[in-house]
């Protein structure tokens, strides 16, 4: 059986969060594709200046490995920044294509989160959830995240990140971060982690029960 749950929306809105419980839940296995662009990303802030030449962008993905994607250091400010820096050339973008497809036609079903999966990796995906909140709940949230992990960083610095990244995603050419047609909206700004997982999964489990 294939059954592909597609899950978008803008930083921080926790999709993450719902991707994992939802997997647990279905035992899907879990693609964060988030990962592979703060992969490259990591790789583009250590390499040089040139690093956002689209030749030499496609050159860091494709070098990509998967023990790059298990770094401690992937989820900072500073790689989220080089992440969707390196996410608006498309020549990026092509190479991380096969990989998170065939990931998501695996026998068996498959969760999927990112910008994209909905409305480009997964157009013909069974589920599709995007999910948001306000820009300032999203910006809260990932502040604690980071603090919890230890980073020293302002909130207003973690709000002007957030609120940049996503206009930079909405806005690229390539594969912008938009609400696919068919993608069921689910705003978390006044809902529990709980609560929201709880929506993901009656709404999944009503798509199941209509196959
Ligand atoms: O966790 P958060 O929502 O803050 O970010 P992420 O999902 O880890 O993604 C980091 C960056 O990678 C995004 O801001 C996008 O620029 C890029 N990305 C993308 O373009 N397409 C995807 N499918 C996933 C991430």
């Amino acid at each position: 059986m294939k059954f592909i749950v597609a899950i978008d929306g803008p930083a921080a809105a926790g999709k993450g969060t719902i991707a994992k419980a939802v997997a647990k839940y279905f035992k899907f296995p879990h693609l964060d594709t988030g990962l592979l662009y703060r992969g490259v990303g990591k790789k583009a802030l250590a390499y040089s200046r040139t690093s956002y030449y689209p030749e030499i962008a496609k050159q860091l993905a494709l070098d990509l490995k998967p023990v790059d994607l298990e770094a401690n250091d992937l989820r900072t400010p500073e790689v989220a920044k080089a992440a969707s820096k390196i996410a608006v050339i498309p020549e990026v973008r092509e190479v991380l294509l096969d990989f998170q497809r065939n990931f998501a036609n695996q026998e068996g079903g498959a969760v999927l989160d990112g910008r994209d999966i909905g409305t480009v990796i997964c157009p013909y995906a069974h589920v599709k959830l995007f999910i948001t909140a306000s820009a300032e709940i999203r910006a809260i949230r990932r502040y604690e995240e980071l603090k919890n992990n230890g980073l020293e960083i302002s909130f207003e610095n973690v709000m002007r990140d957030v609120v940049s990244r996503d206009k930079r995603d909405q806005e690229r050419n390539a594969s912008p971060l938009i609400i696919a047609d068919d993608a069921y909206e689910i705003d978390t700004s006044s809902l529990s982690a709980n609560d929201a997982v709880g929506v993901a999964i009656d709404h999944i489990n009503e798509k199941f029960k209509n196959l």
